[in-house]
């Protein structure tokens, strides 16, 4: 952590929103037109680096993507709109979350297609870790997505931590 940096201002949630719309090409999709997961995971990635990049205003990087549940397929042709914003920042990380939404090109329905949270960390040009603005929820939405943040940091520890055990476990127990 660069300890040089004095703490920056705080921001609010919508200064961090993004959005971006992808239409579904064939290259983006597999042999039954429905768009890649991988594909999707990359869209999600990107639309979320830009709420974290609008709130850090450095460079940052994916730390950690929780898992993704994929609702419905997105077929060829569709468009894709994903939403973000930052839930929670704490020292150096924040927590984004996005949600999908897929566009039926034809009849104009729009259906919620996924949703994730990934967890981003700023950094300065030589990677290390360094301070981000604190998050101000404003809405009872927002703070409602702030308080759940922690929970979910709590969690991504716990289970980084129950890996580790189980790693060195494995390791102690080899010949
Ligand atoms: C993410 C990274 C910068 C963290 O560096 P580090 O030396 O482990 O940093 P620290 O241990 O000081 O942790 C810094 C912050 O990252 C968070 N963090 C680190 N690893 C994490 C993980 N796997 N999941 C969630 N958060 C993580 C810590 O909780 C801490 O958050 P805080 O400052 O808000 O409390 C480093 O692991 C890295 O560069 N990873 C590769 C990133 C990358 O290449 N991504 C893909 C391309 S963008």
């Amino acid at each position: 952590m660069n300890e040089r940096q004095t703490h920056p201002a705080t921001r609010t949630v919508v200064s961090t929103q993004s959005e971006t719309t992808e239409i579904i090409l064939p290259n983006d999709t597999n042999m039954l037109g429905y768009l890649l997961g991988g594909r999707l995971m990359h869209f999600i990635d990107l639309t979320a680096a830009m709420a974290a990049y609008r709130h850090a205003r450095t460079h940052v990087v994916t730390a950690a993507m929780d898992h993704i549940d994929f609702i419905r397929p997105v077929r060829l042709g569709d468009l894709v709109i994903l939403k973000s914003s930052v839930n929670r920042a704490f020292t150096s990380s924040m927590e984004v979350g996005v949600k999908v939404w897929a566009e039926d090109m034809r009849s104009g329905v729009v259906e919620h297609v996924a949703s994730a949270y990934l967890v981003f960390v700023a950094v300065d040009e030589q990677g290390h870790a360094r301070r981000v603005p604190q998050l101000m929820p404003e809405t009872a939405d927002e703070q409602r997505r702030y308080e759940d943040a922690l929970r979910r940091r709590e969690h991504r520890e716990s289970e980084s931590a129950r890996r580790k055990e189980a790693k060195q476990a494995v390791a102690q127990a080899r010949p």
